[in-house]
């Protein structure tokens, strides 16, 4: 469609996810697609301002292209903490106004700053007023019983006045009581024709869209409408999901890394982060997925998900796991 789809980096994504999407995840999802852009879990300014800086943003330049994903409301400590991501490395900087969690709420940011599209403004401006890295908006098309497609429109329209030219849209309300993070997530339906109406009345501004979607013939339906699909929890439970991305969405012609080959980069990894004392099974836990669909995947899965076992830090454990795949075993001898 739009030119502007060909330039968007983030033809394809790894939405931000707490606790899953942290740098080890991110190596594996950067094994498997090289063009893929990916998202931390979302920091607080909280967190970062008041907290340890390196545990937080520290990262490999091995997963970048990476953005940061930055939680918080006030202005003055959100422009401190981008500039913190952006003097780290980050290539964004997102700012979470889709987060329905209870502690979220409490500290007035995520989906409820929906309700105070001016507030994100000037959160936006006052980030971009001290990085030179895109900042960007990650929300979803309503909150509570909002339904009104007019509501998102003027939210995005709102934000984009401060600036902000990158919008990413999981398609389906919030809803702030009553319901968990996790229903969050499945019970408000997906609207995805709003995202589609916002590309259509924006059309110079970087729409992305998100929710629900698992394949990437999805994806390529979903780049005839707006200029970039987020994929969260498929990425995550099937990371091999990713494969194809750069051949079908970047133009890439190198073959994609098989799962063997993968895993292999994945056992080099594991050997140099136990070398920094990293507890084996901090990684192992994001690559359960990585043979999903393969006969024998679950027993896979549950030798990679032995705690005492992955205490020892002894990467024979993967040559276990790999007896119950029906996968050639040379590649690894
Ligand atoms: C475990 C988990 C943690 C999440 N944490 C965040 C987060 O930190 N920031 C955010 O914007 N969204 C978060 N989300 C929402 C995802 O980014 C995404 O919007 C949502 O899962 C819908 O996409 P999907 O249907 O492809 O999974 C999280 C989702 C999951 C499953």
């Amino acid at each position: 469609m739009s030119a502007n789809r060909q330039a968007s980096p983030r033809r394809v994504s790894v939405a931000p996810m707490m606790d899953w999407t942290d740098r080890h995840c991110r190596s594996l999802h950067r094994f498997i697609s090289q063009h893929t852009w990916l998202y931390t879990e979302m920091v607080t300014t909280g967190a970062l301002l008041h907290g340890d800086v390196p545990r937080h943003l520290a990262f490999t330049p091995a997963e970048a292209p990476v953005a940061l994903q930055l939680g918080g409301s006030e202005p003055a400590d959100l422009a401190r903490a981008a500039k913190l991501g952006e003097q780290w490395g980050y290539d964004e900087i997102n700012l979470n106004c889709g987060c329905p969690s209870e502690r979220v709420q409490r500290g007035a940011f995520g989906a409820c700053l929906m309700k105070e599209p001016q507030l994100v403004a000037d959160c936006v401006k006052a980030m971009r007023d001290v990085v030179t890295v895109p900042v960007t908006v990650k929300h979803r098309i309503g909150v509570d019983t909002i339904e009104d497609y007019a509501f998102v429109r003027d939210f995005v329209g709102t934000i984009a006045d401060a600036g902000c030219e990158v919008f990413i849209v999981h398609a389906r309300n919030a809803i702030l009581k009553g319901l968990s993070p996790k229903e969050n997530r499945e019970i408000p339906p997906l609207k995805y024709d709003y995202a589609y109406q916002l590309k259509r009345d924006f059309p110079h501004l970087e729409i992305i869209i998100n929710g629900g979607i698992k394949t990437l013939d999805e994806v390529e339906q979903h780049l005839q409408h707006v200029d970039g699909v987020m994929l969260g929890r498929e990425a995550y439970h099937n990371p091999y999901v990713l494969a194809d991305v750069d051949a079908r969405f970047y133009g890439a012609t190198d073959a994609p890394l098989t799962r063997e080959e993968v895993e292999a980069k994945l056992i080099e990894y594991c050997a140099s982060e136990i070398a920094r004392g990293q507890f084996l099974g901090a990684i192992t836990r994001h690559a359960l997925g990585l043979y999903r669909g393969v006969a024998g995947a679950r027993g896979w899965r549950r030798v990679l998900s032995d705690s005492r076992e992955l205490a020892k830090a002894d990467l024979a454990i993967f040559d276990a796991a790999r007896q119950h795949l029906r996968v050639p075993d040379e590649i690894f001898e």
